[in-house]
C-alpha cells in the first residue's frame, strides 16, 4: 500500500517539475533565475529519500525528512526557509496518527511561523510569506467554522493566488529581490507563487484522493 503522506509530497514535487519553468522565469526578471530549478532540485532529493523509507512512515517522519532533504540540497534561501517550514511541522505531527482540523491548522501556523523567524520577514516584503500567511488565516478561518478540510484547503488556495497578485504591487524588502528596490514594483514573486502551486498540489492530491485513505 502507498504511504499517502509520501504520495501527497510527490504530487507537490510533480507540481515543481511542470512548473520549473515559470518558477525561474519569474526569478530571472528579480533574482538570479534559479527559483524553479531550485524546488526541482530539491523536490527531486526528496523523492529519493522518502522512497527509502519503511511504507508505514508516519507523518512526523516524511515531514522531518522532507525539511532535511530540502535544507541540505537547495543551495538558495527558499530551501532552508520550507525546510524550516516542514521541520517545524514535523515537530507538532509528532505523535499524531490521524490530521484533523485542529491539528492541520497548528502545523500550517508552525510552518508559517517557522518562515517567518527563518527568514526575518513579516507580511508585505514581496517574499512567500505574501502568499502563505493568508492562505493560512483563510484555512484556519475554515477551519472555525467547521468546513470540511478540503475546502478549507481550496480556500487556502484562492487566498496565495491573492497573495501572488499582491507582489506585484509592492517592493522587495527581503531577498535577492530587495536588491532592485523600485525596479522590483509590478514583478510577481516567484516564492510565493511556488508556495500557490505547493498548495495547490496538495488541493488536487486531497480532491483526487477521499480523506478516508489518509
Ligand atoms: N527572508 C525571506 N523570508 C521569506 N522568503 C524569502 C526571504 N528571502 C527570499 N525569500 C523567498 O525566496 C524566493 C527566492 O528563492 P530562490 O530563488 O530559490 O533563492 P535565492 O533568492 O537564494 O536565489 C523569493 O522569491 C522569496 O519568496
Ligand atoms: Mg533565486
Amino acid at each position: 500500500m502507498t504511504n499517502v503522506y509520501v504520495a501527497a509530497i510527490e504530487a507537490i514535487g510533480e507540481a515543481m517539475i511542470r512548473n520549473k519553468e515559470y518558477l525561474t522565469d519569474l526569478d530571472a526578471a528579480i533574482g538570479d533565475a534559479d527559483h524553479g530549478i531550485n524546488m526541482v532540485r530539491g523536490f527531486e532529493a526528496v523523492r529519493g529519500k522518502l522512497g527509502a523509507l519503511p511504507p508505514e512512515a508516519d507523518l512526523a517522519t516524511v515531514l522531518k525528512t522532507v525539511a532535511m532533504t530540502l535544507i541540505s540540497t537547495v543551495g538558495g534561501a527558499s530551501g532552508p526557509l520550507y525546510g524550516t517550514a516542514f521541520l517545524r511541522a514535523a515537530a507538532v505531527a509528532q505523535g499524531k496518527s490521524a490530521v484533523d482540523g485542529a491539528t492541520a491548522v497548528s502545523l500550517f501556523m508552525a510552518a508559517v511561523n517557522g518562515i517567518k523567524e527563518r527568514g526575518k520577514a513579516t507580511r508585505g516584503e514581496k517574499t512567500m510569506l505574501d502568499a502563505l500567511e493568508p492562505a493560512y488565516e483563510a484555512f484556519a478561518a475554515g477551519v472555525g467554522d467547521n468546513k470540511p478540510l478540503p475546502d478549507c484547503l481550496e480556500l487556502a488556495c484562492a487566498a496565495a493566488e491573492r497573495g501572488i497578485e499582491y507582489t506585484k504591487t509592492i517592493v522587495a524588502t527581503k531577498g535577492r529581490a530587495s536588491y532592485l528596490g523600485e525596479r522590483s514594483l509590478g514583478h510577481q514573486d516567484p516564492g510565493a507563487t511556488s508556495s500557490y502551486i505547493l498548495l495547490k498540489a496538495l488541493n488536487d492530491f486531497c480532491r483526487r484522493r477521499p480523506a478516508e485513505e489518509a
